[in-house]
């Protein structure tokens, strides 16, 4: 049962795709105004894929001078003169598609990491982001939230568009893509790509160390004690953390989908992916 009232309408929509209301159609409208600066990092993604996660290895990368900031797409037209204020390095999280991204970022080839994760453990990931948090719509079932996400129907569009355009930037010199399953595999190495990227020197006690705060488990624990701060907000849909920690796993999925829905899908994914070479880390 629904804990609190959900707004009717919490998301809109700009250039076809959903949109939380929190990110204002003054600023979608104006990226192109956005001053990028060369040392800027953007960690990109569709949303449920790990983005606190890799931001949260980032943070605990030791005697760097780097700050978090919140999403670019998040706030209105002042958006720009706060990011201005930062003096450190940036490191902006977004989950806009490649197309939407602010020209000056690809001018200047900021570095970028890119994470994606499973499509079907993002849906669910996402069903449940869409029941708990009240700046998504109300959900009714899981079957229903799944017809929209297949439609692209959710916020930030269609998970497959989105993978989609970044792939066809993989090869660029500026941008690490990160899979979330990696990450789980083997969460030393990932985090030394991502160190290695943006090209600092981090000693391997110091990366055992990163690995131990970068755990779900710890990771959830700090949530209730970080819980709110408007200064830590990430993803553009919430500033509450307790939301963001749920499951942490690979192939939840499968407790969610029905035969015909995995069918329904794979179809989908494999007209959609056909090309992607991406896409292959996903095939069952
Ligand atoms: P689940 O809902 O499947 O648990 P994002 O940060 O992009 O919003 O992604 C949130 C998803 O990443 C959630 O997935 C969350 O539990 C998972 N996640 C966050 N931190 C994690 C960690 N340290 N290890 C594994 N999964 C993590």
């Amino acid at each position: 049962k629904m804990p609190f009232q959900k707004q009717s309408s919490v998301l809109h929509k700009f250039k076809g795709i959903l949109y939380s209301t929190m990110c204002s159609e003054e600023l979608l409208n104006s990226l192109d105004f956005f001053n990028a600066r060369e040392d800027d990092v953007f960690l990109v993604s569709y949303p449920k894929s790990g983005t606190h996660w890799v931001a949260e290895v980032i943070e605990n990368i030791p005697n760097v001078s780097m700050s978090l900031t919140s999403p670019i797409e998040l706030g209105d037209i002042s958006k720009f003169e706060e990011l201005n204020m930062y003096c450190k390095r940036r490191v902006i999280p977004t989950h806009l598609s490649y197309n939407m991204l602010p020209m000056n970022i690809k001018q200047k080839q900021c570095k970028i990491i890119y994470i994606v994760r499973n499509p079907k453990d993002t849906a669910v990931s996402l069903f449940h982001y869409y029941r708990d948090n009240p700046n998504l719509p109300g959900i009714e079932t899981w079957a229903g939230f799944l017809e929209l996400f297949l439609r692209g129907d959710v916020v930030y569009g269609s998970w497959f568009d989105h993978v989609l355009s970044w792939e066809e930037h993989k090869n660029d010199k500026n941008i690490l893509i990160i899979f979330y399953e990696e990450m789980k595999r083997d969460l030393s190495k990932s985090i030394k790509k991502i160190i290695n990227f943006l090209g600092i020197n981090v000693s391997d006690s110091e990366i055992n160390k990163i690995t131990r705060k970068t755990s779900f488990s710890e990771m959830k624990n700090n949530a209730a004690k970080e819980n709110c701060d408007p200064n830590h907000t990430i993803c553009a849909l919430t500033t509450n953390r307790n939301l963001v920690f749920r499951k942490g796993a690979v192939g939840d999925w499968i407790n969610y989908f029905t035969s015909k829905q995995k069918r329904v899908f794979d179809e989908l994914f494999t007209e959609k992916m056909k090309d992607s070479e991406l896409a292959r880390h996903f095939e069952d």
